[in-house]
């Protein structure tokens, strides 16, 4: 599986579940591939992986929605955004720089263009940058990124990326994060917690990694502790949830019961210091 597809996997997933994931846009970028990927992922790994990647996007649409109100707008800055579409779901103040690799966002940037002359997704301010997290310094992606905030306050989100990171380079993010970022400002962030490693069903994810492994696009399989996310320096943990807490909230009939029974992501909101 290549990284691109699973941006679009998981963009499929939030289509699936627009009551769940709020995300009415995710559909815009379903395809045909992407469709004849999904059905060996739900039967050989999880049948629960759509749900959770829409409440997902609840938790971060809500969280996000909430202080873009509270703040008359801001910015979004999206790490590894692949196709996710918040900001059409949000209002017009609100800003949006997306980062990802560089086929992703020419990609991204085409389709999103074309698709609101023709009407088909709202007017919104995105500026696009391709960065490769591995490839870049702190420096270099803080020169390039600083000055393209163009409005405060600002929302970092980085969802389903750490996991595809090693340590180095999350250790690299985390330190750009905080030199974007001024007090009050929040950081979204989701993880795998190394205790997951010990469930079947992240065995079965991997072994899937493992046997449809593409051969140009290498990625790892990161899982971060709690601590980890407590002892950044310059950010106090606001929230932590997982997936599994959610869809007692968000999606009570989705018949999930057990917490090492589905592919449960940990999901924080941390708060500039
Ligand atoms: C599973 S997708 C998640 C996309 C999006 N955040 C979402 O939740 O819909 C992972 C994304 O991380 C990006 N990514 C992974 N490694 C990266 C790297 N080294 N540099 C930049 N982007 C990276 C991929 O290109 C992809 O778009």
């Amino acid at each position: 599986m290549q990284i691109h597809e699973t941006a679009f996997a998981v963009s499929t997933y939030r289509s699936y579940h627009e009551d769940i994931s709020k995300d009415i846009y995710a559909k815009i970028w379903n395809n045909s591939a992407t469709d004849a990927l999904i059905p060996n992922i739900l039967n050989n790994v999880s049948k629960y992986e759509a749900i959770l990647h829409s409440l997902r996007n609840r938790f971060f649409y809500e969280r996000m929605n909430s202080f873009f109100e509270e703040n008359n707008g801001g910015t979004l800055i999206n790490f590894g955004s692949g196709f996710s579409m918040y900001q059409f779901s949000f209002r017009n103040n609100v800003s949006t720089i997306e980062i990802d690799k560089k086929d992703i966002i020419d990609y991204k940037k085409e389709k999103v263009d074309r698709w609101t002359i023709e009407g088909k997704l709202p007017n919104r301010n995105i500026q696009y940058i391709a960065i490769d997290f591995n490839d870049s310094s702190t420096e270099k992606i803080v020169e390039l990124l600083g000055p393209m905030i163009e409005k405060e306050p600002t929302f970092i989100l980085i969802e389903g990326v750490f996991f595809f990171l090693d340590r180095n380079t999350t250790n690299k993010l985390c330190n750009v994060f905080a030199a974007l970022q001024k007090p009050g400002d929040r950081l979204g962030c989701v993880t795998y917690l190394p205790e997951v490693e010990n469930t079947k069903v992240y065995q079965r994810l991997l072994h899937y990694f493992d046997s449809n492994n593409a051969t140009n696009d290498s990625f790892n399989h990161q899982t971060i502790p709690h601590s980890y996310f407590s002892d950044i320096k310059e950010y106090t943990i606001k929230e932590y949830t997982d997936e599994f807490e959610l869809s007692k909230i968000f999606a009570p009939k989705s018949g999930i019961s057990d917490k090492d029974e589905v592919l449960n992501e940990t999901l924080y909101l941390l708060e500039k210091t």
